[in-house]
C-alpha cells in the first residue's frame, strides 16, 4: 500500500524533531517571495536545514525561493518557518505543495501563517504595502484533499488572528486572494473576471496550504504583499525581477509587521 500523506508528514515531522530537537512546534509560517528575510526578525534562529533533507518535499524551483526550514525560539514558543514553498505549477501535485504545512501541524503547529507576494486587483492597495487576507477564490480548480473530507472553509482564515494583526496595525487593509494556476501571470481580461467575482488579490499559491491547514484543524492566518498591481489595470508589462525587488525593498517594513504579528498569535 502507499503511503498516506499523513503519513508522509509524520515521517518528515519525526526526521525535523530529530534534527532540530524541538519536540514541539506551536507556530508554522511559510514565507513566500519578499517575506523570506523577515523569517530574521521573529527571533533567535537555531537550526536551518534545506526542506529536501526531509523525507517528502521536492527541491526548490523558482529564484527567490531557497528551500529551507529555520527553526526559531521567540519566547516560550518554538516557531517553524519555510524559506520558499511547492508551487502547484511546479507540477510535484498538491500533495508536494501542502507537505510543508501537513508536516508543520503533524510537529505540533496549531497556528499557521501563510504569506505570499500578490497582484493587486484593489485600486486602492498601495504596490509594496502588505494585505490580510480575508478569505480566497480558490481558481486552481484543484484540492489537496481527497475522498469524502467535506471541510467546512466558512472561516478559512481565523477571524480572531486577522482582528489580532488588525490590533498590531490598525491600517492593515483586508481583501480576498483569488489564486490562479499559473505559472504565468494573468491576462488583462482574467484580471477583469476576478475583479467581477470579488478578488482583491492575485497570485499562484496559499490556497491549496489554506485548506489543507484547516483540514488538519489548524488556524490560518494569511499576507499578502502587494508585488505589483495586476495585469492590464496600468499600462506596465509585469515581470517576475520586479516582483523580487519589491520584495526586497519591502523586506524591512513587512518583517517588522509580521515579528509584532507573530508575538502576539
Ligand atoms: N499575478 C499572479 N501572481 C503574482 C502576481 C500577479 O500579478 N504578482 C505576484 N505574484
Amino acid at each position: 500500500m502507499t503511503r498516506t500523506p499523513q503519513a508522509a508528514a509524520e515521517e518528515a515531522a519525526a526526521e525535523l524533531r530529530s534534527r532540530t530537537g524541538v519536540d514541539a512546534y506551536d507556530v508554522a509560517l511559510v514565507m513566500g517571495s519578499g517575506w523570506a528575510s523577515a523569517a530574521d526578525l521573529l527571533g533567535d534562529s537555531g537550526q536551518e536545514l534545506p526542506t529536501t533533507d526531509l523525507p517528502g518535499f521536492v527541491p526548490p524551483a523558482v529564484e527567490g525561493h531557497s528551500g529551507t526550514v529555520r527553526s526559531i525560539r521567540a519566547g516560550d514558543r518554538s516557531l517553524l518557518a519555510f524559506l520558499g514553498r511547492t508551487h502547484l505549477y511546479e507540477g510535484h501535485g498538491t500533495d508536494a505543495v501542502v507537505h510543508g504545512v501537513r508536516t508543520a501541524v503533524a510537529a505540533g503547529a496549531t497556528t499557521v501563517v501563510l504569506t505570499n507576494a500578490a497582484g493587486g486587483i484593489n485600486p486602492a492597495y498601495a504596490v509594496g504595502s502588505p494585505v490580510l487576507i480575508a478569505d480566497h477564490l480558490n481558481m486552481t480548480a484543484r484540492s489537496p484533499l481527497t475522498g469524502a473530507t467535506f471541510v467546512d472553509l466558512t472561516e478559512t482564515y481565523t477571524p480572531a488572528l486577522r482582528e489580532l494583526a488588525r490590533s498590531v496595525d490598525p491600517s492593515l487593509p483586508e481583501g480576498v486572494y483569488a489564486a490562479m494556476p499559473g505559472p504565468h501571470f494573468e491576462t488583462p481580461a482574467e484580471i477583469r473576471m476576478l475583479s467581477a467575482m470579488g478578488a482583491d488579490l492575485v497570485g499562484m499559491s496559499t490556497v491549496l496550504e489554506a485548506i489543507a491547514a484547516r483540514a488538519a484543524g489548524a488556524r490560518v492566518l494569511g499576507l499578502s504583499l502587494v508585488t505589483n498591481v495586476a495585469a492590464g489595470l496600468t499600462g506596465a508589462n509585469l515581470d517576475h525581477e520586479d516582483v523580487l525587488a519589491t520584495g526586497r525593498d519591502a523586506a524591512a517594513t513587512v518583517g517588522r509587521l509580521l515579528a509584532d504579528i507573530t508575538a502576539k498569535l
